[in-house]
């Protein structure tokens, strides 16, 4: 019955007119997402990095850096977000992650992927540009509960429910064994999963069981992971390096 209500009212505050990411839903999952990924990294090790946000929304997990003083530039494939981002003075520029190419993250230390993955036709494509260049590449998506490699493509919403969901209509859902093996193989050799039940939301859970059925909606809540990947290699020398 909450769930129905939940769901209810934010369709309501759709048909109101407000942007998805003025719904309760997502300040509630930006606020658990972001104390997840704070309770599990030393920030201080960062400092001097460059940040590239992609599949942004309005940037508000990029904000959270912004506020700590990291130089943030967020992206979104789509140009009505990034104006958006622009008109209350972030950097921001249109990138569809399904046509990415290594250059396109060139001059970026950290990659901050939140809640995009799944929405790509071409994950792998995204992880092995953004491997190219990036040291660190924060990553959090819905998953399938599998261990299969293959990565399986779903439709997903288009129009006006739509306006968060797959740029091209067609995202995927893979499993985490999939994504850690395309994180990998894209050069990231220190993988950590850091999902914890801190990161958990009304929609999101991140400390399911893992019962290899293959779904990823497990009553009523996405099934999620969150990770830290790092290029060990690119993280010996400073910002003052380059
Ligand atoms: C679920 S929202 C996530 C927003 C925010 N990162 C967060 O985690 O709260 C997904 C975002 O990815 C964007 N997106 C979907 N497909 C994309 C693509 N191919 N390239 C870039 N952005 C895309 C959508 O426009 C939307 O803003």
């Amino acid at each position: 019955m909450r769930c129905v209500l939940r769901r209810v009212r934010y369709l309501g505050q759709l048909l109101a007119g407000r942007s998805v990411f003025d719904s309760t839903l997502y300040r509630e999952a930006e606020l658990a997402r972001l104390a997840n990924l704070f309770a599990h990294v030393d920030i201080d090790r960062w400092t001097g990095l460059r940040i590239l946000e992609v599949g942004a929304g309005l940037g508000r997990i990029g904000d959270a850096f912004r506020y700590l003083g990291f130089d943030v530039t967020s992206t979104d494939g789509r140009p009505e977000h990034v104006d958006r981002m622009r008109y209350r003075g972030c950097n921001a520029f249109i990138l569809d992650l399904d046509s990415v190419h290594a250059e396109d993250f060139a001059g970026y230390d950290i990659v901050l992927a939140f809640g995009v993955l799944y929405h790509l036709r071409e994950p792998e494509r995204f992880l092995t540009s953004c491997g190219e260049n990036a040291r660190v590449l924060l990553l959090e998506s819905c998953v399938s509960d599998s261990t299969q490699l293959d990565i399986p493509k779903v439709k997903e919403k288009t129009g006006w429910r739509g306006q968060d969901q797959a740029l091209h209509a067609v995202g995927c859902r893979p499993s985490p064994t999939a994504i850690e093996r395309a994180c990998k193989n894209a050069g990231f050799d220190v993988i950590r999963d850091i999902s914890s039940p801190i990161a958990n939301w009304s929609q999101g859970r991140f400390d399911w069981e893992p019962r290899g059925n293959g779904e990823w909606r497990r009553e009523d809540m996405n099934l999620r992971r969150m990770w830290i990947c790092e290029r060990s290699s690119k993280l010996t020398s400073s910002p003052r390096d380059r």
